[in-house]
Formats: C-alpha cells, sequence, structure tokens
C-alpha cells in the first residue's frame, strides 16, 4: 500500500506540556509515592504509556482548526448548529451502518467528563456501577468519587492471551438490584477485545432485563484491524432506551487535548437531566476540529490502521523470537499491546516501576487497571516503528537481566 502520511517520523513533544513526556510520575505513582532511581538519564526515557498517539493529527483537523481561527470572536460557544451531527452521523452510518437522530446526541469535555456526569445522573449515591475487569481506570475513579460503588466481573484469561467474559458472574453481579450502571468498554481496553454480537447481545439482555443502563465506551471504536467492522453495542438494540453511546475524536485522530466527546443518548428524562446538571460548553476550536475530521479525516485514518497493524505484526514477532514465554495475541482493536509477562514475574514485582527503572520504558503495568491485570503489560503501540523496536528491546534486556539473577535460580 502507497504511504501518503508519515508515520515513520519521530516528533518530539518535548516543551508542549504533553502528559505522555512530563506527567508520568504523579499519574502513574501518586503524588506522594518516593521518586523512581532511574537507570537511564531523563531524557532518554522512551514513553510508552498514555493513550494518545506520538503522530501528527490529520490535516482534516488541523485545516479546520485554521479555518476557525480567521473568525477573531472565542467567546462562549456550544453545540447549536448541526456541523458536527452531519459529519459524525454520517460516519457512524457508513462505518457502522448506525444511525440516530440530532436531538439524540450531546457534546461533552471528553468522555472522562461524561463519565463523571452519567454517574450522577443515572444513579443515587450508594448505587452500584458494574464493570469487567481488568478495566480502564476511570471507570472505577469516577464511580467512586462520585460516591457510587464500584463492582466488578472479572474477564476469563485463557492462556493464548486471549478473553471472556464470565457470563454466570455476570449474570450475578447484574442481577444485584443495587446495581444501576454498567461501564461497558467496547472495544476492551486494556484487552483490546472486539465484543462479539453475540457477547454484546448477552450483556445487553441481561442488563436491560435488570433495569441496569448501559454506558458503552467505544471511544477505541475507529481503531479495529483493517478488514473489520465495528458494531455499536445500541444498533443492535434499536428503540431502547437504556444504551448511551460514547464516542470520541481523542483516539481515533489523536486529539485528545482537544477535550471533545459525542455522547448518545435515547432517553428523553436523561437528556433533560444532562441539560440541567452537565457542564454546556465546548471549545470553539475542538468542535471545529471534530467536524473537519470526521468529514475529511478517513484516508488518514485508513492509513493510520495498517500502519498500526504491522506494528503489532512486528512486536508479534520480535515477542515470539526474543520473549518467547510472553503471551501475547494481536489485539482485535485498539493501538494497546496487552502482555501477558506471567513467566517471567511474579505479583510482588510493581511492573510499571520495574520498566520506569530498569528499562528507561515508561509504560502501564497489569496494577493501572482496577484488578485482574497482574504481570501483564499495556505498550502503546502508536508510535513510529523505531520507537516500538527500541522499547521492545530495552523491555527484553530488562527482563533476560531480571531472571538471570542468581536468586530466580
Ligand atoms: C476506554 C476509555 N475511555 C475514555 C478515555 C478518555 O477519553 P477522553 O480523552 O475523551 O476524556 C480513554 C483514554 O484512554 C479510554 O481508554
Amino acid at each position: 500500500m502507497h504511504m501518503n502520511y508519515d508515520f515513520d517520523r519521530l516528533i518530539s513533544r518535548r516543551g508542549t506540556n504533553a502528559l505522555a513526556e512530563d506527567g508520568f510520575e504523579n499519574y502513574l505513582f501518586g503524588a506522594d509515592a518516593p521518586a523512581p532511581e532511574l537507570d537511564v538519564p531523563r531524557e532518554e526515557l522512551i514513553s510508552m504509556w498514555v493513550a494518545d498517539m506520538q503522530f501528527a493529527a490529520p490535516d482534516a483537523a488541523i485545516d479546520a482548526i485554521s479555518e476557525r481561527l480567521k473568525h477573531p470572536v472565542f467567546g462562549y460557544t456550544m453545540n447549536f448548529d448541526d456541523q458536527l451531527y452531519q459529519a459524525f452521523h454520517a460516519w457512524c452510518a457508513e462505518r457502522y451502518d448506525w444511525r440516530f437522530a440530532r436531538e439524540d446526541m450531546l457534546v461533552a469535555l471528553g468522555v472522562i467528563p461524561a463519565l463523571f456526569g452519567l454517574v450522577e445522573y443515572v444513579c443515587r449515591p450508594g448505587d452500584k456501577v458494574l464493570s469487567l475487569t481488568p478495566a480502564y481506570g476511570y471507570f472505577k475513579h469516577a464511580t467512586v468519587q462520585r460516591d457510587r460503588e464500584f463492582v466488578t466481573s472479572r474477564l476469563l484469561a485463557s492462556d493464548d492471551g486471549g478473553y471472556a467474559i464470565d457470563f454466570d458472574d455476570f449474570e450475578t453481579k447484574v442481577s444485584d438490584p443495587a446495581v444501576k450502571l454498567f461501564f461497558l468498554c467496547h472495544p476492551h481496553n486494556p484487552t483490546g477485545r472486539v465484543w462479539t454480537d453475540d457477547e454484546l447481545r448477552r450483556m445487553g439482555e441481561l442488563c436491560i432485563a435488570n433495569g441496569v443502563k448501559i454506558v458503552s465506551d467505544e471511544i477505541h471504536c475507529d481503531l479495529l484491524r483493517t478488514g473489520t467492522r465495528h458494531t455499536p453495542l445500541a444498533r443492535l438494540f434499536p428503540g431502547s432506551r437504556d444504551i448511551i453511546t460514547c464516542m470520541a475524536v481523542s483516539k481515533t485522530f489523536n486529539l485528545a487535548g482537544m477535550m471533545i466527546a459525542t455522547v448518545i443518548v435515547p432517553d428523553p428524562a436523561l437528556r433533560s437531566e444532562w441539560k440541567r446538571r452537565h457542564y454546556p460548553f465546548v471549545n470553539p476550536l475542538s468542535l471545529a476540529a471534530a467536524a473537519g475530521a470526521y468529514r475529511n479525516g478517513a484516508p488518514w485514518l485508513d492509513e493510520l490502521r495498517s500502519y498500526l497493524d504491522a506494528n503489532f505484526a512486528w512486536t508479534q514477532r520480535f515477542l515470539n523470537e526474543h520473549l518467547p514465554k510472553a503471551r501475547f495475541r494481536i489485539p482485535d482493536a485498539t493501538y494497546l499491546a496487552w502482555v501477558d509477562l506471567r513467566a517471567y514475574f511474579d505479583e510482588s514485582v510493581n511492573l510499571t516501576r520495574f520498566f520506569l527503572e530498569k528499562a528507561g520504558v515508561i509504560l502501564e503495568g497489569g496494577e493501572m487497571f482496577v484488578e485482574n491485570g497482574a504481570c501483564r503489560i499495556r505498550l502503546n503501540l502508536a508510535c513510529p516503528r523505531t520507537q516500538v523496536q527500541r522499547s521492545l528491546e530495552k523491555i527484553r534486556d530488562a527482563i533476560l537481566r531480571f531472571d538471570k539473577r542468581p536468586d530466580r535460580r
């Protein structure tokens, strides 16, 4: 395939206030944790953690921002007109055969603020929110910081790196009358699973039968491996008012710092509640960027996806050859590699700290994902291939040094 976009270019983000490079200590270890003892100079750390990309955003977004900049007033802005709806709705219809009314679409300052809001609008204090683990950390944060209880159903890991839902356990948990909301992550971060239509139907039916609303966080839905198509949960339940869908340009087009997301809420009562309570403004540049990206960003995204496919293929070959006891399966979606290192480590090792200190690679160990992630690491492969290669070599060297320690024999 001929490439029109240069995903091989290494772009330094130094001096841009990037969380990926400057904010990892606080995020990964907490404000009061001891400072890491680095074996390499700080400038040489390789960032493979937070879920944004090291790639330039598509011109489709940048040009739309430039166009908006020609108007010199940046006052309070809301999503009044139909431009974002038209671009985004056409995207959903074309790519996932999914349609919804203009009035169903709300706009938030990102999926995270939407999660915090929805916990409050759907549940009372003391109610419970269910999710599958390992889980994206903010599902738990949004729940407990709003005084709701977080309950979990553990995914079942198989020896080849696959994951499945434990439906017996899920059914038990979802039928607790205190559970009012289910946070579904589809595709799933961190495992990369795309839930099948059967799995989606089963989860959806169990929730609906038990009066549990579903927030389907589909933020990774545009990053499926080439040749496969995303099915929004809501598409399988036409007419249902119980499913809230979150999507965003953050992951798809690397615009997380723009802070904008679309939330599709078919229930008019919940929409009214949202409108009464939710912070209503958006950044005018973000609104322009999102509409522009959905309107004109498809060619960039399609090329990005094949670049990511190749990064995964490279990673799989490398692991097979150099770390044969690691268990890894190329994920159905996302740019996140979830690698099982149980053969090399036990649960006593904090892998986030280990790889930071011993390999100079900033990554997220399984402990970052609520529970059920022990001895795994999550690597963000949305970066130039040379960076994937360098980081994996450093990871390998650190593991082999650790494996050879005399006390390991
Ligand atoms: C499942 C999931 N939801 C939400 C977010 C963050 O969304 P936003 O940047 O739109 O707030 C992420 C980012 O990693 C994510 O993985």
